[in-house]
């Protein structure tokens, strides 16, 4: 079962926001973390309706120093018994094939792993000593097989996937459950930029249900929509030729 005081990253849109009004409950304290301070108003409104309390917090997660003194100090005051690193950004290669901007590859890696592991690192040996505590990391389908129009966004996927299969090992003994989420395609701003086609689109609240259940289930890997999972999956032990036949197939191709 998720633990009462329920830490989101990336929680003023899209998947974040509505993983806050799924875990929104009379039980449940939800500590919502983004930018945007008025996006993040409208949902801890919407998570108060539902009688859940609510703290939110505008920092960026590329701002590392001041995301984790953030951390730790609502740990500090609110043990955290599950932290949902969700907030990510994307970036793709150009329309005719030119390489992604240095800024913008430093923006995703920050962003999405640099971000995530900073958003850890004060809670790690704290949740170590409580032996108690849940760690989700939201990856994508895209970790599975390098996607050539999302180069830097594909890697990033990848990392934090791999991130999550070796803290689960590790911290498995203190009692500490780790899970890698990897959606397919979900509707958002986020994946509204995504240019190739996005078979198997959920909304925003499905996904936010599929994760909710998997992490009470305590699922090492929470993959979907089937059967995209199991697809991507294959393409990643197929070999390089067929799937990068199938990877152009779907128009995500380096050129079209
Ligand atoms: N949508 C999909 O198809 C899909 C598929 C697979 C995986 N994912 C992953 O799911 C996660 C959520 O994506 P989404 O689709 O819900 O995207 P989204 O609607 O664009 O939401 C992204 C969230 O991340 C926050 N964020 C971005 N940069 C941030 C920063 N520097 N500091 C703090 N917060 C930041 C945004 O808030 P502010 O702008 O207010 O800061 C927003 O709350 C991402 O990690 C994404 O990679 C999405």
């Amino acid at each position: 079962m998720a633990g009462q005081n329920i830490l989101i990253t990336g929680a003023s849109a899209g998947i974040g926001a509505a993983l806050a009004k799924r875990y929104a409950d009379k039980d449940k304290h939800l500590i919502l973390l983004a930018r945007n301070r008025q996006k993040l108003q409208a949902v801890a409104n919407q998570c108060e309706a539902k009688q859940s309390t609510v703290e939110y917090h505008s920092v960026d997660v590329t701002d590392f120093s001041a995301l984790q003194s953030l951390i730790a100090s609502i740990d500090a005051s609110t043990p955290i018994d599950l932290i949902i690193c969700n907030a990510g950004v994307t970036s793709s290669i150009g329309e005719n094939g030119e390489a992604e901007s240095w800024e913008a590859i430093c923006h995703v890696i920050d962003t999405n792993l640099y971000g995530v592991l900073a958003s850890l690192n004060p809670l790690l040996s704290r949740m170590q000593q409580r032996k108690q505590g849940q760690i989700a990391i939201v990856s994508s389908l895209a970790a599975y097989r390098g996607m050539p129009i999302t180069p830097a966004y594909c890697a990033s996927k990848a990392a934090l996937k791999s991130y999550a299969e070796a803290l689960r090992g590790w911290l498995a003994e203190d009692n500490i459950q780790v899970n890698a989420i990897c959606p397919g395609f979900v509707e958002s701003d986020l994946s509204a930029k995504f240019k190739g086609d996005k078979p198997l689109m959920i909304s925003a609240e499905k996904a936010a249900d599929i994760i909710y259940r998997g992490l009470a289930k305590n699922r090492a890997c929470i993959s979907f929509p089937f059967p995209l999972n199991l697809g991507m999956w294959f393409l990643a032990i197929l070999p390089a030729a067929i799937s990068d036949w199938f990877m152009r197939l779907f128009s995500y191709g380096a050129r079209r």
